[in-house]
């Protein structure tokens, strides 16, 4: 007989015959995952790992009192889950939360019984603002039938490299003596960058927290609406990584568990040179598999060419560790391609928002059309 977990009766919030739906809050979120990782057998699905419970218990923009998950189980079984994680939608000089989807899959073994939708539909219930992105093929189909709204699409770009004649052929020849991907990511030396518009240019270093310049920034010169990210969120997505790395192996029985041979996320602060004046700040996460290291631009923020200064420094930091590619959005991508050596080649990518607000009148329908998007909205930022 399946032995799993029994849904505690006051998280109870829908129940039929074949499925009970429970909702688990922030404050017990971590205490839940921990326990039914321990009590659920390797061959049955979980709806969160103790690891992920962790990090999202730790987002600035959380209440103990939000739901951080939908559990559906068939019996004791884990049937479907769907994650929530706050975040912020701000408005001029309003802060409003919207709640991004995460997590969200049914077991092996109950799939196409809408498990899956009925806890979406059971999410669109509560009165929140409801926000998906970077979702599946699979996902959208569903959205699409739940009748959700879109926004967006979000363009970005993954570019791979070409590198150097001399480092392609030394590579061929001798691949032991080139150090691993992970190796070349432990120390980022700092380095020296010209203005896009060519007057000036600035040190870049890398540091364990921004300072009090890098709110200040972020605070004059954010979009007037936007999914907010704050130095507070920044530094949550650089400490709290999703991604296992480094040997460490995920459960096998959670479909969203990622593992890379290395992932590790990092800060840079920039100063003019001459004047040692603050310039800016970027976040990058940068993630190897089978040998290749990519480097993805997280938030940044420029006290000028801000898109253009944050593309450069990302490629110039690849440059300096040797990196495989580049992920980051158009705007960033666009001013670079004059310094792409030629054989570099670029993907295009977009992706979708679908949005389900908690009222006629909430903060998301009013402003859903003028949202300015980035490539770290909603848990985009973690993987
Ligand atoms: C995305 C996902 C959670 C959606 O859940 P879902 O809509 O309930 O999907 P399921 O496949 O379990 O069930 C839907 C299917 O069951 C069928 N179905 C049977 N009985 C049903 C019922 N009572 N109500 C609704 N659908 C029913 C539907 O026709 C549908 O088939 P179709 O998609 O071929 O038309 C699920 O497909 C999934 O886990 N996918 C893999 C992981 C993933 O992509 N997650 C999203 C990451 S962004």
């Amino acid at each position: 007989m399946a032995v799993s977990e029994a849904p505690a009766s006051e998280r109870i919030v829908r129940s039929s015959s074949d499925l009970t739906i429970e909702r688990v809050r922030l404050r017990e979120l971590v205490d839940y995952a921990e326990h039914t990782s321990r009590v659920t057998p390797a061959n049955q699905e979980l709806p969160i790992t103790p690891h992920l419970a962790r990090a999202q218990a730790s987002n600035p923009y959380a209440d103990p009192d939000d739901i951080a998950l939908l559990v559906g189980r068939s019996g004791r079984n884990c049937a479907a889950y769907l994650g929530l994680l706050p975040g912020r939608l701000r408005i001029g000089d309003r802060i409003a939360r919207v709640h991004w989807a995460t997590g969200w899959g049914v077991a092996p073994g109950f799939g196409g019984r809408g498990y899956g939708r009925r806890l979406l539909a059971a999410a669109l219930a509560e009165p929140i603002d409801f926000l998906s992105t970077g979702n599946s093929d699979a996902a959208e189909r569903s959205f699409r039938r739940a009748g959700l709204r879109e926004l967006g699409p979000f363009a970005f770009r993954v570019i791979y490299l070409q590198k150097p004649l001399a480092e392609r052929a030394w590579k061929r020849i001798r691949r032991d003596v080139l150090s691993k991907p992970a190796d070349r990511l432990s120390v980022v030396p700092e380095f020296t960058l010209s203005r896009p518009t060519g007057r000036g240019k600035l040190i870049l270093r890398e540091t364990a927290e921004l300072s009090e310049d890098a709110e200040r920034l972020l605070a004059s010169t954010r979009p007037e609406v936007v999914f907010e990210r704050g130095v507070d969120a920044i530094h949550w997505t650089v400490r709290c990584p999703w991604v296992d790395a480094d040997g460490c192996a995920p459960p096998e029985n959670y479909r969203f568990a990622m593992v890379r041979d290395a992932f590790r996320c990092g800060l840079l602060e920039a100063h003019d040179r001459d004047t040692g004046q603050f310039a800016g700040f970027l976040a990058f996460a940068a993630s190897t598999q089978n040998n290749l290291l990519m480097l993805k631009l997280l938030d940044y923020c420029f006290d000028r060419d801000a898109q253009a200064t944050a593309g450069r420094a990302l490629l110039q930091l690849a440059r300096l560790v040797r990196g495989d590619g580049l992920v980051l959005s158009d705007v960033c991508a666009a001013p670079l391609r004059p310094l792409l050596s030629c054989g570099s080649v670029e993907h295009k990518r977009q992706r979708g928002y679908f949005w389900h607000p908690g009222g006629a009148d909430s903060p998301l329908a009013r402003v859903a059309n003028r949202v300015a998007l980035s490539l770290c909205d909603g848990d985009t930022a973690f993987t």
